[in-house]
């Protein structure tokens, strides 16, 4: 029997679900001090690199909140995966495959190299900084506001809250921006963008400084582990097509070049940011034992220091412990 699992006489009970994580995060948090914060976006250099927090969202109702849980934090990368499905909502999914791939590069998430000696016919995925930027180009609007219009009403669907834009970190990123700029202009020469360079920038920049909170990231997590519908108010708020997309390519993709790993040790669809945020999705799972969370739970994790890969390091192991332990994998 699994450490935080139930057995035949022991109910699984929130209170008890609790105590567990509570150990967990503060065993973990004191991993942090092995990673480092983002530093090439000036302002990401200023997070505690001890925080580490988590929220769980069950399905069945039960939320598990523990640690840093009210600190909040820039969506960065995590934004990808919205503004991919929001293009694929517009657009249809075929168009969007049309100009962006869903295959991993192995590569760093802002690698220029690969994507001139491998000759694309369009970027390797959307949440590599290419097909993140190549996304926002199709996104239906002529200024960045007016793209980001649909994101915003999608995300205020599912958090029951318009979220904020952290106009500082927008800056740092933007007036940062060297390496952004020199996958735009490639882009451009490639003739992949849609919209005027400038415009398509900022609209990635601005989607990265949404601010939002693990609890945030779980609601999103849990409408993505029921395919899209809200389970609360059984809304379709994203089409099931595009929900198992979006989770094909996290599971995929995600976790940046070390996807193939979180995808054999912690086994869910994620995806992670820079400012220390990672999204995981539990679908609901068939075992014959009761497990926590067996009717599926949307998690999300914040721990700002980071390791060499650019993921959470504290909020990797915490993730990776939990779903060993509760046997969350999908495989
Ligand atoms: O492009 C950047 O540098 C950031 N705004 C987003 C980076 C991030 O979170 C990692 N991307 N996969």
């Amino acid at each position: 029997m699994v450490q935080g699992a139930a057995n035949w006489n022991t109910e699984i009970t929130e209170d008890w679900l609790q105590n567990y994580v509570d150990d967990w995060v503060s065993f973990y948090r004191k991993q942090t001090s092995e990673g480092e914060v983002a530093s090439y976006i000036p302002i990401l250099k200023e997070a505690n690199q001890d925080h580490l927090g988590i929220t769980i969202l069950g399905n069945n109702g039960m939320t598990i909140n523990s640690g840093d849980v009210d600190v909040p934090f820039t969506i960065q990368s995590i934004s990808k995966v919205l503004s991919f499905i929001v293009g694929c909502m517009e657009r249809g999914v075929s168009y969007m495959l049309d100009r962006v791939d869903v295959e991993p590069t192995g590569e760093a998430f802002n690698s220029i190299m690969h994507l001139e000696m491998r000759q694309l016919k369009k970027p390797f995925n959307p949440f590599i900084n290419a097909g993140a930027i190549t996304v926002c180009s199709i996104l239906d609007g002529k200024t960045s506001d007016e793209k980001l219009e649909p994101l915003f009403e999608l995300l205020e669907k599912m958090l029951g809250y318009r979220p904020a834009l952290n106009v500082d970190v927008y800056e740092s990123e933007r007036d940062s921006s060297m390496r952004n700029r020199a996958i735009g202009y490639y882009l451009l020469e490639t003739g992949y963008l849609e919209s005027d360079l400038n415009i398509t920038l900022e609209t990635y920049f601005k989607q990265c400084s949404i601010e939002v909170t693990v609890e945030d990231l779980a609601k999103i997590g849990m409408i993505l582990a029921n395919d899209g519908e809200d389970p609360n108010s059984r809304d379709e708020l994203i089409p099931r097509q595009v929900a198992r997309l979006a989770k094909a390519l996290m599971l995929t993709c995600g976790m940046y070049d070390a996807s193939g790993k979180f995808a054999a040790y912690v086994g869910v669809p994620a995806k992670s940011g820079v400012s220390g945020g990672i999204i995981a999705v539990s679908p609901p799972r068939v075992r014959e034992e009761e497990l926590p969370f067996i009717d599926g739970c949307g998690i999300g994790v914040f721990g700002p220091a980071l390791d060499d890969k650019g993921n959470s390091i504290a909020g990797i192991k915490l993730l990776r412990h939990i779903a060993k332990q509760w046997d969350l994998s999908i495989f």
